[in-house]
């Protein structure tokens, strides 16, 4: 249990959109939030292809899949990966796919609770889509990262998760990443002209913590398997995403939807709220 004998806060990383650098985002991330001393664990919820593992580089023995078998609480199958960052494997394939069932996935979001007593943070990489693994796995956060990339497609899908995430009535925040931007410049640009499709058509804040330049150190890293933040830590990408990681956890991060405690009561109803 922390310290303050507070529940963590959890995190998601979603896009609608695939492809926009959501797994690499979430790795990054969680290992930039372990180096500035925070206990964090990565829970790849995307769980039919799980790949957080595979740009970590590691193998992990057990991944979700078998905790949900066993009845395990999820931090017995947590591997120590790289950088303190605990991972929490979502299975692959066929087998991870037959997993995301209404009921496990209650399981899996029940046992976000008994996490978030252990950690400072649980940062929670999604799948592509909207469909309701990513919802109800987003819903049981009390932050959401929402990663864009300036191509209309990637605006359309953005902006569908956004709206499907605040008609659920309980998230009006969200966290605005650009991600493969040529600078800053380009960044604001990009942010600039998806606030104007969201303000013109949702009630939803939204806020631009980090745009995050195009930056060949990404590849590199991933063929690596070591994350930007370790294998090339003074590149452009790093560097952007440890502000990233500054800014969340800092008093001047933008409001978050909930407070951990008041997410930590609402998990047991996530699934219901959601068909309300
Ligand atoms: N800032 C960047 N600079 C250069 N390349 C990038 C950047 N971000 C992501 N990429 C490229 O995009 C690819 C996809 O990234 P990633 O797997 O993180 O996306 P994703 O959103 O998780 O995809 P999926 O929806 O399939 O889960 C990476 O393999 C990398 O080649
Ligand atoms: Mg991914």
């Amino acid at each position: 249990m922390s310290n303050d004998m507070q529940p963590g806060c959890a995190i998601a990383v979603t896009s609608g959109k695939g492809g926009v650098g959501k797994t690499n985002i979430s790795v990054n991330f969680a290992l930039a939030l372990s180096k500035l001393g925070k206990r964090v664990v990565l829970f790849d919820g995307d769980l039919a292809l799980a790949n957080a593992h595979i740009l970590m580089g590691v193998n992990p023995a057990r991944t979700v899949v078998d905790a949900l078998n066993a009845d395990l609480p999820l931090i017995d199958i947590a591997m120590e990966g790289p950088g303190g960052v605990k991972l929490i494997s979502g299975g692959s394939g066929l087998e991870g796919m037959l997993n995301v069932s209404g009921p496990n996935r209650h399981k899996i979001i029940m046992a976000f609770n008994e996490l978030a007593r252990d950690v400072d943070h649980i940062v929670v990489d999604t799948a592509a889509g909207i469909d309701d693994n990513v919802i109800d796995f987003v819903n049981a956060c009390n932050r959401v990262i929402v990663v864009v990339v300036g191509e209309p497609s990637a605006f359309i899908d953005a902006y569908a998760c956004i709206k499907v995430l605040s008609q659920s009535g309980r998230m009006s925040h969200f966290d605005i990443v650009v991600n493969r931007a040529r600078d800053d410049a380009h960044g604001r640009d990009v942010f600039k002209r998806f606030k104007g499709i969201v303000d013109r058509f949702l009630t939803a804040n939204i806020y631009h913590v980090a745009t995050i330049p195009e930056d060949d150190q990404i590849n590199s890293s991933i063929s690596r398997c070591e994350p930007v933040v370790l294998s090339y830590p003074g590149s452009k990408s790093a560097r952007a995403i440890e502000g990233l990681a500054a800014l969340i956890s800092s008093p001047q991060a933008t409001p978050a939807n909930e407070d951990p405690e008041a997410i930590f009561a609402r998990r047991s109803s996530v699934l219901d709220e959601r068909r309300v």
